[in-house]
């Protein structure tokens, strides 16, 4: 394995930080390095909120799902899908473009976060650890206030960084899903129950699959906070419906 190999196998989410800051000429490099992924014909369809006012950051703390380690993050970056400013540039030029609908959405969130992975794996180069905050996405539009995002603005991912504790360096990466379940040949193949289990059944540890699987569903699937990251999301979309 190749070093870049090695180092995608070693990231592991980041939770716990280290009182070191992140130096300016560190947080350049990441931001450059997300600016340098591939992009939609080149557009860069995103922009990234470099959040800098600790006030912001515990407030983002608690409207996305109350997790605090947001809070301690040294950096903290939302990338938003930015339908925006091509369609302001098309208007300002004296074109007559039509409003953005949801395909160009989903090619402006794919430009976001393809960018925000290339920012986790410039980081991890560093010796710096990051984590996802995927209830960005929820209380939608508590977010857009906070951050002061306009129509057409849609915040597609929360990282935040920091360099890892021991404790966080240490702890075991979670395991994945075999690849024979992950990769199917040419065309879609439905797993049946059988299959389903074989492939999750490593996460269940002493627990029977059904009780795991019923806990996790209450958990993950059926929680309060997906429903509201559902809701959410689905309100923000009506503004792309034309
Ligand atoms: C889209 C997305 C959203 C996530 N949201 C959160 C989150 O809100 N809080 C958190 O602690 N981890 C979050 N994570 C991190 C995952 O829990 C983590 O990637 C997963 O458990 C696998 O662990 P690993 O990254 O250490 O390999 C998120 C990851 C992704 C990709």
């Amino acid at each position: 394995m190749n070093e870049v190999i090695q180092q995608l196998f070693r990231r592991k989410s980041v939770r716990a930080y280290e009182d070191a800051a992140i130096t300016q000429e560190e947080k350049r490099l990441i931001l450059e390095a997300a600016c340098q992924a591939p992009t939609a014909g080149n557009q860069q369809l995103y922009t990234i909120l470099d959040i800098t006012r600790q006030d912001l950051k515990d407030a983002l703390a608690v409207t996305c799902d109350h997790q605090p380690f947001i809070a301690k993050a040294p950096l903290v970056l939302v990338f938003c899908a930015d339908c925006k400013k091509w369609y302001d540039a098309y208007r300002d030029a004296g074109c007559s473009p039509r409003a953005p609908g949801v395909g160009d959405l989903l090619l402006a969130v794919s430009d976001a976060l393809i960018a925000a992975q290339n920012a986790v794996v410039a980081a991890e180069s560093l010796g710096i650890g990051s984590c996802y905050i995927g209830d960005i996405l929820e209380r939608c539009q508590d977010q857009r206030r906070l951050l002061g995002l306009p129509r057409f603005v849609f915040p597609a991912a929360m990282l935040v960084f920091g360099r890892p504790t021991p404790q966080q360096q240490e702890r075991p990466k979670p395991r994945r899903c075999s690849l024979e379940h992950i990769v199917h040949s040419n065309t879609y193949r439905s797993m049946d129950g059988e299959e389903l289990r074989r492939m999750l059944d490593y996460h269940r540890g002493k627990q029977s699959y059904e009780d795991w699987l019923a806990a996790f569903c209450r958990r993950k699937y059926q929680s309060d906070f997906s429903r509201e990251m559902t809701r959410s999301v689905a309100e923000y979309l009506e503004q792309y419906q034309g």
